[in-house]
Order: C-alpha cells, then structure tokens, then sequence
C-alpha cells in the first residue's frame, strides 16, 4: 500500500502530541477530490483543534490538522469531473492538510487564480476576506472613519490594517510587542500601540483628540474586552470576531450601551461570506494578486518543525501567518 507523511494527533494535548507518522495515502470517495499539499497556512484553529478547545467542533482521532491549504488535484471520487485533475486549488472546508495529501469536498474547493502562487494561496484567503467582511460588511466602514484593530500583527490583523486603509480610514494598531507594533506600522497603520501596557487607553484617546475610534475589530475577546468601551465614539460600533484572547467576553450591561452611544456586535465569516465569482470575491483577488494588499506570509518551516511553531503561536511569538511547506516544487 501507498503511504505518505501525515502529522497523526492520538489525543489533545500540547503540540507534541502531533506526531509524524507514516499512513496509506487517501483514497477520495464519491464527491471528493484528493489534494497533493502545497503549503498549509498555520490558522489557530488548529492549535485550538490540536489543544482540544474547539468545543464546537467534535474531533475525531486519529486527526490530522491542517484547515487551510493549497495545493494540486491529483485524484477525485466518483462523481467528479475529471478535468479538476490538475487544478491549483485551496481547501478551506476540512482539517487534514498536515500532510502530502488531504481530502476535500469537491464542491467546497476554491480554484487559485492563475496570478497568485501556491504559499500564497494557502494563506490569503482565509485572513483577507475576515478582514474585508468584518470591516465592510459587519462595522460597515466609512472612509474619513478611525479604525483600532486588535491583534494588528496577526495574519487578519495585518490584512486589516490594509483593508481599512484602503478604505480611506486612519488606522490605529494594537499589540503585544514593539516588533509586532513595527509590521503593523510596516503595512500602513497610522499610530501602533502596545497593550500589553496601561497607557494603551490613554494613548488611542490622545490619538483621536479625546473623541475615541469610530470602529474596534477585537480578534481576542476575552476578560479585556470592556476595555474596548472606554476608547469607542459616540455612534461607534465594535465587532468581535474572534477568542484568541482566552473565551467568550463577559455580559455587557445593556445600559452602557445606551449611555455611551455604541454598538457590539459579531461576525462568522462562513455566514456572510461573498460567494466565489462575485464582485467582493473579484475585489479581494484583484488587490492581493496585483501586490495592493500585501499578504503576510510569516515564518515557513516544514511539516516535521510543526510543533514548534504551534509553540511559538500560542506564545504569541509569531507575525503575519506562520506557514507549513509540504512540497515547494508544485507550481
Ligand atoms: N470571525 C471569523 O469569521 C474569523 C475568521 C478567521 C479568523 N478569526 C479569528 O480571528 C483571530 C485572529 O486570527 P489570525 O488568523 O489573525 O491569527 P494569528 O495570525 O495567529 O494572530 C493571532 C494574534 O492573536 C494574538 N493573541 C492574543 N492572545 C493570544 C493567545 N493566547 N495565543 C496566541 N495569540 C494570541 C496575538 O497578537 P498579540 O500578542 O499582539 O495580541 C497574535 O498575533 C482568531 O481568533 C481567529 O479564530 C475569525
């Protein structure tokens, strides 16, 4: 029997539990295609699935990790049309992709546009079209509007920076590090802070004039949350839309709301997102395949240093997207 390399999980745990190990090569079933891996874009949802945090999700083991990838259509089920053999494509709907090969719902892959390359294919999909919908369609930015983007460093938060600059709004960026405040600054934020100090809240309010920001993007939620209250417009809204921070935020009594003027709400990119070959799906691979928005492909280690990098991502340690390379010579 074919085998190839797979990152096996028996049990959650710690990124050690990820083993590399070798496994029959996949067979794909009715309606499926098999993807020869390219590269796998390090979403921390799969720290979260490898952790065992994913109380939504029921992970079944043996599991192999891997959310978003690309990668080329090498095999596909019965029921598929031959012709996706061969198709550079990206496979955001299941787990698997820590290895040479992964299995995806046929209908569920996204092609690759011919002018993005198959690293960056792994990681700007995902992160950009959050970044778009949350600021477009969930805050529904304006230009001239002031922007605080949690977590500016990370893969959504550089993309961002950059969605609501090009929207026409000043942009202020948070995070936890002077090096993190820098690549913020590097793809166009206007003023950084670091919040892992106190005077974060004094210097956003100094930056707006005392007035606060029109719009928050919080990724972390989490105890720290409120925080964001203090530093809102009047009129301003505030999305969350991600618990990197550690959970769900805490109950906001409802006369805040009123007595200050603004709004909280969320954001699933899965309930909102444009569907491919529309004109937001055009809008968004126009500027990353024309070098507008710059992605942020981060540190690229192969499939066996993937622990480390889990490691070094819930340390809080990584900028932009950290990437697993499974096999640089596809094109
Ligand atoms: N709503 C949606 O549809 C949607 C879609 C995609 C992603 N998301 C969410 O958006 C968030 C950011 O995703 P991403 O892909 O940009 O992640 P990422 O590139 O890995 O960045 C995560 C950032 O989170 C911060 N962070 C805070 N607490 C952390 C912790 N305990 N462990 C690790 N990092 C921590 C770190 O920045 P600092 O140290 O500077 O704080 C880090 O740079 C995640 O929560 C993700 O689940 C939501």
């Amino acid at each position: 029997m074919a085998t190839m390399r797979a990152i096996v999980i028996d049990a959650a745990g710690p990124p050690s539990v990820m083993q590399l190990k070798q496994v029959p090569i996949p067979e794909p079933k009715e309606g499926q295609a098999r993807l020869k891996v390219a590269y796998v874009g390090m979403n921390p949802v799969d720290a979260f699935a490898r952790a065992g945090t994913l109380g939504f999700l029921n992970i079944a083991y043996p599991f192999t990790p891997g959310l978003e990838h690309s990668g080329v259509v090498d095999a596909v089920g019965p029921g598929v049309p031959k012709d996706l053999i061969g198709r550079r494509v990206i496979s955001r709907s299941s787990f698997g992709g820590y290895a040479d090969y992964s299995i995806a719902p046929a209908e569920k892959l996204l092609m690759l546009d011919d002018r993005i390359d198959l690293k960056t294919g792994a990681v700007y999909r995902g992160a950009s079209f959050t970044a778009w919908h949350a600021l477009h369609r969930a805050a529904r930015l304006q230009a001239g509007e002031t922007v605080l983007i949690h977590s500016a460093a990370g893969a959504v938060g550089v993309m961002l920076v950059q969605i609501a600059k090009d929207a026409g709004a000043t942009v202020i960026a948070l995070a936890g590090s002077q090096a993190k405040l820098d690549y913020a600054t590097s793809f166009g934020a206007d003023a950084a802070f670091d919040y892992t100090k106190d005077t974060w809240i004094a210097d956003v309010k100094a930056a707006t004039h005392g007035r606060g920001v029109d719009v928050i993007i919080d990724c972390n939620g989490g105890p720290n949350f409120p925080k964001n209250f203090e530093v809102i417009a009047p009129l301003g809204r505030i999305f969350s839309i991600g618990v990197t921070g550690g959970g769900q935020p805490p109950p906001i009594p409802f006369g805040v709301l009123s007595s200050k003027s603004f709004s909280v709400g969320g954001m699933t990119l899965t309930q909102v997102e444009s569907p491919p070959g529309s004109d937001v799906d055009k809008t968004i691979i126009d500027a990353v395949a024309s070098g507008r928005w710059r992605v942020p492909l981060g540190e690229t280690v192969p499939l066996e240093a993937v622990a480390a990098l889990h490691a070094r991502l819930e340390a809080r340690a990584l900028m932009g997207r950290g990437i697993l390379a499974v096999d640089t010579t596809l094109t």
